[in-house]
This record gives structure tokens, C-alpha cells and sequence, in this order.
């Protein structure tokens, strides 16, 4: 489905009943990245997910992209499908976007779930990075970028061994427009240091992490999960940075009891 918001033309999906439940996706991903969590937490609430700008099925302007035009964007989103409040998902750059989401617009989180992401900003490496490999993506286009991620992205073990997973990510990865990707990096690179909101952060909260996640590693999990009050920490064993597609069973349980708590 389409709504046009802000100017663009977002794509979502929207399955289930009951609370709601919405999925922000990592970089350079899409909302296809949920659907192992749209097809089994769909049976017990209201699932949304939704392809950032710049990503999927959604419009990739070629301008500025920020963490809080993504928070913009959320919120025109749940205006589009009148819903007040939510249970706010987010994984690695997802987790970014609801930090500038909760900034903006703390009364329509009724939950947050932080999924291998980080508070911290970027530093001074980091975001010369950034920079490398937007750079990468203008002159070699997203496969070169799907080639330089899914290392970051997937365990060893899935690397060698799951070929048909190194390759859905993959598909996902090269459906992004160039755009994005490098709209993506300037936006993150230029992100706030969230690590102060963290103690203020008021709603019901659960953190996950992949074991193995070199990328926002547990450590990362820990320091969230210690500064946000009352939050709980689940640490999925054989995942690494997309924790959601390399195990999806202890990672929905994870969700499904967090839902639990806050329903
Ligand atoms: C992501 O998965 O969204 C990225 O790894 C985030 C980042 O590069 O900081």
C-alpha cells in the first residue's frame, strides 16, 4: 500500500488487529527485512512496516535526509492510519529514526523496542566512512553496497551456510535507489548523540542484540539497556547484526513477550 506523505510516496503494509505494532527497517534495507515478524506477530497484533525514503517501494527524492525527516515521515504515517499511539520497532538505523521519533513525538510511543542499534553518535572515522562509502555507491551502484554490508550484516555461519538468506538480503540491498543509500549515510553520519535522552526515555522498553553483532555489538545493548529505567536486554545466541532474519523465532518471542508487558 501507498500514502502519500510529506510530499512522497511512502510504502507500508498493514496486517493484523489489535495494538500497534511498527517495524522501521535497518540501512540499506527495506521493509521486506520484517517478514519473518509480519507473518507471526500479524496472528497476535497489528503489524506496520514501512519503507523509509529513499528504500523499497517507497519514493527516493534526491535531497537531504535526516533522522528527523524519517521521524516526520513516521508520524505522517500513523496520522494516515489514525493510530495514536504505538509499539515502536526499530533495527540498527531504525533505532536511530526512533530516537528522533521520540524526541519529536514521545506521547505516540506506548512501547520501544531497540534492536541492535546504538545510542552513540557517530565518530570521526565512522563518519568519514559514511562519506567512503556513499561515495561507493554513486560510482558502483547498491551491489557494490550489498557486497561491502552483508559482512557486517550476517553472521559467519550464515555467511557459509545459508545461501539462500545471503541472498534475500542481498535483493533487498539492491532494490535500494542510490538516493537513499547515500542520503541514508549523511543522515546517520550527521545524527545526534542519543546517549543523554536515554534516562529520560519514559515508555516500556525492551533492547535485543545479536550475540555476534560486530556492528552495534552487545556491549552497545548493555549501555542502552542500563541508562533507559525499567528496560529489559535480550541477547539472541547465533545471530549477528540482522538478528531479526538469522534467528526469527527467539527474537519474535522476544517481541511477543515485551508485547505482553505493555498490552
Ligand atoms: C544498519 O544496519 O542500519 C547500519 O549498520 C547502521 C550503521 O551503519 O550505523
Amino acid at each position: 500500500m501507498k500514502a502519500h506523505i510529506n510530499g512522497i510516496d511512502l510504502a507500508y503494509t498493514d496486517q493484523g488487529r489489535g495494538t500497534p505494532l511498527v517495524f522501521v527497517h535497518a540501512f540499506p534495507l527495506g521493509k521486506a527485512m520484517w517478514a519473518p515478524q509480519v507473518q507471526a506477530l500479524s496472528a497476535r497484533c497489528r503489524v506496520i512496516t514501512v519503507d523509509l525514503r529513499g528504500h523499497g517501494e517507497s519514493e527516493a527524492p534526491l535531497w537531504r535526509y535526516t533522522m528527523d525527516q524519517f521521524a516526520d515521515d513516521l508520524k505522517g504515517l500513523l496520522d494516515h492510519l489514525a493510530i495514536r499511539q504505538a509499539v515502536m520497532a526499530g533495527l540498527s538505523m531504525g533505532g536511530y529514526v526512533l530516537f528522533a521519533f521520540y524526541r519529536k513525538f514521545p506521547d505516540r510511543v506506548k512501547g520501544l523496542v531497540l534492536a541492535d542499534t546504538r545510542a552513540r553518535e557517530d565518530s570521526e572515522e565512522g563518519r568519514a566512512g559514511r562519506f567512503a562509502m556513499a561515495q561507493l555507491a554513486y560510482k558502483n551502484g547498491a551491489s557494490a553496497i550489498a557486497d561491502a554490508m552483508l559482512p557486517k550484516l550476517l553472521s559467519q555461519a550464515s555467511l557459509h551456510g545459508r545461501p539462500e538468506l545471503v541472498q534475500q538480503v542481498r535483493a533487498i540491498i539492491t532494490a535500494t535507489q542510490v538516493s537513499g543509500i547515500a542520503g541514508d549515510l549523511m543522515g546517520m553520519a550527521e545524527r545526534l548523540d542519543s546517549v543523554p535522552l536515554l534516562k529520560a526515555i519514559a515508555c516500556p522498553t525492551l533492547v535485543i542484540v545479536g550475540e555476534q553483532d560486530t556492528a552495534t555489538p552487545p556491549a552497545d545493548a548493555r549501555l542502552m539497556a542500563d541508562a533507559i529505567p525499567g528496560a529489559r536486554l535480550a541477547i539472541i545466541p547465533a545471530a549477528a547484526h540482522l538478528a531479526n532474519l538469522e534467528q526469527p523465532e527467539a527474537f519474535n518471542r522476544a517481541v511477543d513477550s515485551f508485547l505482553e508487558s505493555v498490552e
